[in-house]
């Protein structure tokens, strides 16, 4: 047995796999709420990633009947470009900035500034972001010098739970990507943009690639979560390189469509591309030696969440959907902008606001729900768009993440995508991922693509249908963040 162990944003899950890829158990620990001072800043307590992981995987062995020695090995997988930052006792110094955080536009202008544009896309293959982690660490750097000083290790989400669970301060090639610091094209660490930044390299962990074994559980952790001293663990993956893993998306023509928090259209590439104004991500698969295309919709499932939470308390999702179906397609000319925490792809602006486009009063709940779901899709089209312009090949787009348990929600991806959606047996996507990557690195297949041909099944499909409506909806949809985008913001993000 294996196990795969995420460390999302909502909480970390602990999934125990077997040799022929079947889920054995599974177990999630819901994590705190975010903490957000301000608007568009996000924190979490890197300690409650632990404790909700270590939960997990007690949780996961008990429901599967086994104890840690029948563990092999051990995969982690997390939400990316998050702060966690160590001194020299080994403590955390301050909350975690996580992904989502939105408040370093500052620091994003003077890194342009200082090194130029050009020179952090010819670095790093990305222009840096307010959501990467470089910024973040700078705005604590002008902000709270006092503890930017105490640094000594900064290390991502999941790889602060490596470190709880290994002692080692390690990460792998596709979370380091995210960073702003890492050189995708050269997998390593970019030295030179981290020293025309003024920052000690010291600070970084160790890099290695996905599969490889970065550490073994130690005795102090043995005890904390029921696994074995000395059990391998390997680099495993940010949660869309993992996600792609235990997608099966691999290989050359394999496109993903995640839909969790926040919605990412994903390609594997075999060489390296990047879109020059950056509106996607090149970054570092986890296979070893290739490398994905990214594009992010920051509000996806956050949309409904948001929605839920405000609008339509103690109503459950499936329920949600099925009034939604109630609205015909396009929702009477009701328009969602998902933009609750600024917009990645295309817009690339931590300043954008989300809203509602075309209410008039005859509009009813079901209209405002299924606008939500459509505006989430014509921002993932948006993604495969830009995707498609780099030449990249789409034949289908295999769907995963809350989202995509809804049949509703995945026909109507089909539907504004224009593409065949397709459903694999194992919803898992990230843990699951880390967990076929822990299943390579301790030797159980020889390659990342031969454990996905070996255990990812596809299940179900669904092909285009309405598509009219949609293709003009997307066009509409376009047009209204540019008319809009002055009158959106409001000040300064922070
Ligand atoms: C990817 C990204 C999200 C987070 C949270 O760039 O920001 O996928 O990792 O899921």
């Amino acid at each position: 047995m294996w196990l795969g162990v995420d460390i999302g944003t909502g909480g970390s899950r602990a999934l125990v796999v077997s040799a022929e890829g079947r889920i054995v158990a599974g177990v999630t620990v819901a994590h705190d709420e975010i903490l957000m001072q301000q608007p568009m800043w996000a924190e979490q307590q890197p300690e409650n990633w632990w404790s909700a992981a270590s939960l997990a995987i007690q949780g996961a062995l008990k429901q599967a009947g086994v104890s840690g020695s029948d563990i092999k090995g051990v995969g982690l997988s997390g939400q990316m470009h998050g702060l966690t930052m160590l001194d020299k006792d080994d403590q955390v110094i301050r909350p975690a900035l996580i992904w989502c955080d939105q408040r370093s536009q500052n620091q994003v202008d003077w890194i342009n500034d200082t090194v130029g544009r050009e020179r952090v896309v010819e670095c790093t293959a990305n222009p840096v972001l307010t959501g990467f982690t470089l910024p973040k660490l700078l705005w604590v750097r002008d902000n709270e010098p006092a503890q930017f000083d105490r640094l000594r290790k900064m290390l991502l989400p999941k790889d602060y739970v490596r470190f709880r669970l290994t002692g080692d301060y390690a990460t792998e090639v596709s979370d380091a990507s995210g960073t702003s610091l890492f050189n995708v094209v050269e997998r390593r660490w970019s030295i030179e943009l981290a020293s025309a930044l003024g920052l000690d390299a010291s600070i970084l962990p160790k890099v290695y690639e996905s599969p490889d074994v970065t550490g073994h559980i130690s005795e102090l952790a043995a005890h904390a979560t029921g696994l074995q001293a000395g059990t391998p663990v390997v680099g495993g993956g940010g949660d869309q390189a993992a996600s792609a893993v235990g997608n099966g998306v691999v290989e050359p023509g394999f496109v993903s469509c995640t839909l969790g928090t926040s919605g990412v259209v994903f390609a594997h590439m075999e060489k390296v591309a990047y879109d020059p104004s950056g509106r996607v991500h090149t970054f570092c698969h986890a296979v070893p030696g290739k490398w994905h295309v990214m594009g992010v919709t920051q509000g996806a499932g956050l949309s409904l969440q948001w929605f839920r939470r405000e609008l339509a308390p103690g109503v459950e999702y499936d329920a949600l959907m099925a009034e939604a179906a109630e609205s015909p397609a396009g929702a009477q000319g009701l328009y969602w902008l998902p933009y609750l925490m600024g917009e990645r792809t295309p817009h690339l602006d931590a300043a954008a606001r989300g809203g509602w486009m075309g209410l008039t009063a005859r509009h009813k709940r079901a209209d405002l729900i299924r606008s939500l779901v459509e505006g989430v899709c014509y921002s993932q089209r948006d993604c495969l768009d830009i995707i498609e312009e780099l030449g990249v090949p789409v034949k289908s787009v295999r769907a995963s993440g809350g989202g995509a348990k809804s049949p509703f929600w995945r026909q109507l991806l089909a539907d504004v995508l224009g593409k065949r959606v397709v459903t694999l047996e194992t919803q898992e996507g990230s843990a699951f991922g880390a967990a076929l990557l822990a299943m390579t690195g301790t030797g159980a297949f020889a390659s990342v693509p031969e454990a996905c041909r070996a255990v990812v099944r596809e299940v179900s499909a669904v092909e285009p249908e309405e598509t009219g409506v949609y293709k003009n909806g997307h066009a509409v949809y376009q047009a209204l963040y540019p008319a809009l985008k002055n009158a959106l913001r409001f000040g300064s993000v922070e």
